[in-house]
């Protein structure tokens, strides 16, 4: 488990190995700091890893002129830059032993362009692109890649989002284990997977985003941070 915070790693190692018995290895790394993925190898390298879950990410709304360009550049760097190199480093791994899966947590939001988060959904459409592609030229080294995309989910990410309140969007918002629950469950079966009927049926009709043309802003009454 990676994550900065070690305290709430520790503790949740902790509460694994209370309720499931586990053996879990913390590794407390910022994978925003240079070289990060080469230590998280390093740290982690000779574990039998079966599963890598690309997982952490960042996101910043409001006009994309208004936003600190360094705080955009994080975004493409932890939710896009840090999945392709893990991708890249456990998927190789994991062909030259013909057994492993990776899974890339995109997002909803990255089906098409979004205004207002137009960075963060920009890097999210790469993230799906990605894992699609590399579901289909790892099947033949036994490699699973499973793309999730959720839609709004209770986490502490929804709770804090800066420049939006997601909580003003139509629509349920789902629990963390049920889009994990989901995940696992499809894993090996598909290449993507959204969580939820009701994001299904929103997905269906392109309700996520503006493909073919930004007319109207369905995430304007969310948006907290006006010029
Ligand atoms: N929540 C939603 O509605 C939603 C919807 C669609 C997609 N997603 C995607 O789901 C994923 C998880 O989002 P979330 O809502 O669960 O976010 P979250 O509650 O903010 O959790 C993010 C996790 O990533 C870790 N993290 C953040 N920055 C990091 C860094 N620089 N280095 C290492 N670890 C870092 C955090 O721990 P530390 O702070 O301790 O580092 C935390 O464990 C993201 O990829 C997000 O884009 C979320």
């Amino acid at each position: 488990m990676v994550a900065r915070r070690r305290d709430r790693l520790e503790a949740l190692a902790a509460e694994l190995t209370r309720q499931h018995g586990t053996a879990n290895q913390v590794v407390a790394l910022d994978l925003l700091a240079e070289g990060a993925v080469d230590e998280l190898w390093r740290q982690v390298g000779d574990l039998d890893v079966g599963i890598v879950v690309a997982n952490a990410g960042i996101s910043v709304a409001g006009p994309l002129v208004d936003n600190s360009p360094i705080e955009e550049l994080n975004v493409l760097t932890l939710d896009g830059v840090v999945p392709l190199q893990l991708a890249h480093r456990f998927g190789r791994r994991f062909a030259q032993r013909r057994r492993g899966a990776v899974i890339l947590v995109s997002s909803m939001i990255g089906a098409g362009p979004a205004p207002y988060l137009a960075n963060y959904a920009a890097v999210k459409a790469y993230v799906s692109s990605l894992g699609l592609a590399l579901n289909y030229e790892l099947k033949k080294d036994g490699v699973d890649v499973l793309v999730v995309s959720p839609g709004p989910t209770q986490t502490e990410g929804l709770d804090n989002a800066v420049g939006i309140d997601f909580h003003k969007l139509e629509g349920p918002i789902m629990a963390p284990s049920r889009v994990a629950c989901t995940a696992l469950n499809n894993l090996g079966k598909r290449a993507h997977v959204i969580p939820g009927a009701t994001n299904n049926s929103m997905a269906l009709m392109g309700n996520t985003s503006c493909r073919g043309g930004c007319r109207s802003d369905s995430t304007a009454g969310s948006f907290t941070a006006p010029r």
